[in-house]
């Protein structure tokens, strides 16, 4: 068990060890087992931390307030459009000032092209913690806690068909940094990864080959089809999820013809037939009901999604607690 984290950045998981990863999950559980008996966490009192936010967010922004106020801490919610980065103050002066204040800082930026190296420049000018709630390329947070609900369900995750499938939806254009930490992840917890995507919503060709390292180093597969039925056909673990067509076409517009022609990449109960009886149905959420998946589904016996959504909270203590407190 690694033990060393006090003053660590987490911008995405790949930069963690699997020995880290492995403590997270286990301190997880363990904050899982005292939020469920009441037992008091103020492990963090006294302590402060700054969440910036330059979107929306339901679970990882309450996941990380209600998480660091039940470690004892208190969290300022900062929606950036009312800080002076509206006006051009750089990540670097917001991050001097911020981390002279403070004992953590934690953004949400997922402008494409720009997100990512707006943490990393938050990182390199930060004297204390950086935690990314997502950017473009990376959801940390959204992975540890889809591992955690996996190894809740499964037991034994090794050699399990998990499917990552892309899904229609109309609600925004979503960042492809869930699917991407996915498929970067999970082959290091030797399951057999499937990724489905319809041509156009390709992730980038560096992220698929070092998930192909990952799967060679640790015992797990990764398999790419843009057949929607091979990917359910005998999986133990779905997880239909729209995504951008980023690395294609950056244009911001939600609709257009290309994802039009894809309408039928839905998630129905006959679809889920073709998986295994105790299959499980996973989505980090907000689901585009009725475009990405049927509510008979989402509502079904398979789904797992409101257990997966707890965890982003138990998952987000662990990596604060770790990160700012402890060795
Ligand atoms: N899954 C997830 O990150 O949800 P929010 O966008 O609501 O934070």
């Amino acid at each position: 068990m690694q033990s060393v984290f006090r003053g660590k950045h987490l911008i995405t998981l790949q930069e963690w060890t699997k020995e880290e990863i492995d403590t997270i999950l286990d301190v997880s559980f363990d904050l899982k087992r005292k939020f469920a008996t009441g037992e008091q966490t103020n492990y963090l009192q006294g302590q402060s931390m700054f969440l910036m936010f330059f979107e929306q967010s339901t679970r990882t922004r309450n996941s990380m307030e209600a998480g660091f106020s039940q470690l004892g801490g208190h969290a300022n919610y900062l929606d950036t459009s009312t800080m002076q980065i509206s006006h051009g103050e750089s990540a670097k002066d917001t991050a001097v000032i911020l981390s002279r204040m403070g004992h953590a800082i934690a953004c949400r930026n997922c402008f494409w092209g720009v997100g990512n190296k707006y943490l990393r420049e938050m990182a390199a000018n930060s004297s204390v913690p950086i935690m990314n709630l997502q950017c473009d390329l990376y959801h940390p947070m959204q992975g540890l806690a889809d591992l955690m609900t996996m190894k809740e369900k499964l037991g034994d995750v090794r050699r399990k068909k998990v499917s990552i499938i892309w899904a229609y939806a109309t609600s925004h254009k979503k960042p492809i940094s869930v699917p991407l930490t996915q498929v970067l992840l999970f082959p290091r917890y030797g399951m057999d990864v499937w990724l489905a995507y319809p041509e156009g919503y390709d992730l980038p060709e560096w992220a698929i080959e070092q998930a192909r390292e990952n799967a060679e180093k640790h015992g797990g597969t990764l398999t790419i089809t843009h057949n929607m039925e091979e990917a359910y056909k005998d999986a133990d673990v779905v997880i239909p999820k729209n995504w951008g067509s980023w690395v294609t076409n950056q244009s911001t517009a939600v609709v257009d013809d290309l994802l039009e022609s894809y309408r039928s990449w839905k998630c129905t109960e006959e679809i889920m037939a073709l998986t295994k009886g105790n299959s499980i149905y996973m989505h980090a959420l907000p689901a585009d009901r009725g475009n990405e998946v049927e509510d008979s589904v989402i509502d079904g016996s398979h789904s797992v999604v409101y257990d997966e959504a707890e965890n982003r909270l138990h998952t987000a203590k662990a990596v604060m607690l770790l990160t700012m407190g402890g060795k």
